[in-house]
């Protein structure tokens, strides 16, 4: 009888809940229609849902987010509150749905005043693998405001926790946030959709001897704080995409570049990091004049430690970049211009969803290329412009047809599977073949007209369509019918006349390259002493898959390849090492997986080594060490490489 009862009340239970959840659901199914829909190569209807969240932002729109937040190194987690501010867009619904991952909700609180705040019920929902759990907060008056206070997970997805010993100075902690693409909810319950633009503030207390920096502007703090803790208030006052919010706290310090532009790093990587980044000046000055104004006000860098998981955050005013471009000789740095390239294509004009990351990306990476250009030359662009194309030919082959498309189809899909060299670099040949038919200028006007017309806005790939018709191809009939539009957003693979890269310098590599692998010419005489980290690159990858052991010795002997500091050729000089059982690399290579974190130079190493029975041990092992150093994202990227069990 008791067990019949305690049934039925768990399936009055259930019901209670599945009745809410699908009234939920029907409403995300309406979700996040429309910011300016028009054009006709993409479906109309369904272009700007974001079906990566669970917020309706289109009944409830919240426009400015307040944080109060405690850095609490100890337990690992971020606590306080999210203050949201409202906007009531169309009736119909009493809930505002929210987007959380791995949170603890406290308590959810209302105002119509914005000052007294009063308790409202909140329902968390049902957890999804890939998007986390909708939080629905009942509200039966317009309230003007919500308060949510709560509690990170120490294993939040979007942030990473380092002891003093992971960092540069090793005496003490150091934390911070990676949001893009939807991880901006597992530190903070908000509506996770860049569709959603807001303007952000903070107040972030720390323990004393630490720094906290956001991708906002620092004002005086005059909140409330404990003995031995400092506080810091920000303010972004521009309104940006949920995945632009970020935070650090760690030993840090700054040095000015020029007036407008300035270094954070830990205090014993400042100067190398100061030097390398000398020319950031000049790269916001060659990009404002291609493309119009730096909207942002200040541009600074934070070099963060290693474990950084992805190269570089275009986080606005506050880009954060892995330190494995530090190179000693600028070599690396387009990845600045890459991220400072995103202050227009990615942070003024905006994905408004994830299956449009290919505007954020291709423009972005096309604008990369033309601040090369502009600051470097144009034989360096073509180094990297070839070296880049060559990577996606590579990947072209191992992805399946769907995959392949702009317009990538992530539904169901965790959207961080999006992060192919497609949108990047298919985005940026497309744009470089307008840029080609229609002539240099003209294709400059257009963009820069582009950045202006939609500046602080979030669009689709149909919204592009329809502008890039209306200003560039309606207006010369003969030349837009040499462009395959469809061809380029909507099929797998590169059309027939995509752009072809080609670079002189590469072309001298590989007969050099020649000579020493059939013996013509010795070690000794390749003529390496002028070679740019490009050229390294591209003679590495140039040597045939199998290399023997005397030409590895040769090669390693006469350059120390195996020593090498710069990340990138030790990348690949490990590549090939694992690829030919080249034993002296083992040692650098357990070293070099253990010291870095960043995803792109570690995960192709995994996947090489596991390959085979031996590489699959030696994979486990080092991984058995190196898995407690890796940020979440790449825990769960290189889990499922070695498929190790959680130590
Ligand atoms: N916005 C991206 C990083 C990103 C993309 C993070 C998707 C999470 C999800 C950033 O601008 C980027 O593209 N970084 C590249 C470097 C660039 C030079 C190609 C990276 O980290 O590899
Ligand atoms: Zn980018």
């Amino acid at each position: 009888m008791l067990l019949l009862r305690r049934t039925t009340t768990i399936q009055l239970l259930c019901l209670i809940f599945s009745c809410l959840y699908l009234m939920a659901c029907q409403d995300y199914s309406r979700n996040n229609r429309s910011i300016a829909n028009a054009g006709s190569a993409v479906d109309k209807n369904d272009a700007s849902r974001d079906v990566h969240s669970y917020a309706n932002p289109e009944q409830i729109r919240v426009s400015h987010v307040h944080l109060d937040l405690d850095v609490d190194f100890d337990r690992k987690i971020l606590r306080g509150s999210s203050t949201l501010t409202l906007q009531w867009i169309s009736a119909g619904s009493n809930q505002l749905k929210l987007d959380t991952r791995d949170l603890k909700i406290i308590k959810a609180e209302a105002s119509s005043d914005g000052t007294v705040f009063t308790s409202v019920r909140f329902v968390p929902g049902p957890v999804d693998k890939i998007l986390g759990a909708p939080l629905f907060i009942i509200l039966d008056q317009k309230v003007s405001k919500v308060r949510i206070e709560y509690e990170t997970s120490p294993n939040a997805s979007g942030v990473q926790w380092l002891n003093p010993q992971q960092t540069a100075g090793k005496k003490l902690p150091y934390m911070f946030t990676q949001s893009q693409a939807i991880h901006a909810r597992s530190w903070i319950p908000l509506q996770d959709s860049p569709a959603v633009r807001i303007t952000y503030s903070a107040n972030i207390r720390t323990p004393k001897s630490l720094r906290a920096v956001m991708s906002a502007k620092q004002i005086p703090y005059l909140g409330p704080r404990q003995v031995g803790q400092s506080g810091y208030s920000f303010e972004m006052s521009q309104a940006i995409p949920s995945y632009l919010i970020a935070l650090a706290v760690g030993d840090l310090t700054f040095k000015a570049l020029s007036p407008r532009t300035g270094v954070y790093t830990e205090p014993v990587m400042l100067e190398k990091a100061a030097r390398e980044l000398q020319d950031t000046e000049k790269m916001v000055a060659a990009t404002e004049k291609l493309y119009g104004p730096y909207r942002w006000d200040r541009y600074d860098i934070l070099v963060l430690p290693p474990s950084f998981p992805i190269g570089g955050m275009e986080n606005p005013r506050l880009t954060f970049a892995t330190p494995t471009i530090l190179a000693g000789d600028k070599s690396l740095v387009s990845l600045i211009a890459h991220e400072l390239a995103h202050s227009w294509s990615g942070n003024l004009v905006t994905n408004a969803t994830w299956r449009d990351f290919w505007l954020n990306e291709g423009f972005t990476t096309y604008l990369e290329r033309r601040i090369t250009e502009e600051i470097y030359g144009r034989p360096r662009e073509e180094m990297e412009a070839v070296l880049a194309k060559r990577n996606l030919e590579k990947e072209l082959k191992e992805l399946k047809d769907p995959d392949e498309l702009l317009y990538i189809d992530l539904s169901v899909r965790d959207p961080d599977e999006g992060f192919t060299q497609v949108p990047y670099e298919k985005g940026s040949l497309f744009l470089r073949n307008l840029e080609e038919t229609f002539g240099r200028q003209p294709f400059d006007q257009f963009l820069k007209g582009y950045f202006d017309h939609f500046a602080f806005k979030s669009i689709t790939t149909a919204d592009f369509v329809a502008y890039l018709k209306q200003n560039l191809l309606d207006r010369d009939a003969q030349l837009a019918a040499k462009i395959p539009l469809d061809e380029w957003i909507n099929k797998p693979g590169l059309p027939a006349g995509a752009p072809q890269p080609k670079s002189d310098a590469f072309e001298i590599i590989e007969r050099q390259a020649d000579d020493w692998l059939q013996g013509r010419i010795m070690v000794a005489d390749l003529p390496t002493r002028d070679w740019a980290t490009q050229q390294w690159l591209h003679f590495l990858q140039y040597l045939p898959q199998e290399l023997s052991l005397i030409k590895m010795e040769e090669l390693d002997r006469r350059f120390n390849l195996t020593k090498v500091g710069n990340a990138e050729i030790a990348h690949q000089w490990l590549l090939i090492s694992i690829r030919n059982k080249f034993q002296p690399a083992y040692p650098r290579l357990e070293e070099y997986l253990t010291s870095i974190g960043r995803q792109k130079l570690i995960k192709p190493l995994y996947e090489e080594l596991v390959k085979t029975p031996e590489g699959q041990e030696r994979a486990l092992a080092i991984y058995r060490k190196a898995r407690p150093g890796y940020h979440p994202i790449a825990v769960t990227a290189i889990d499922k490489i070695v498929k190790s069990e959680k130590p």
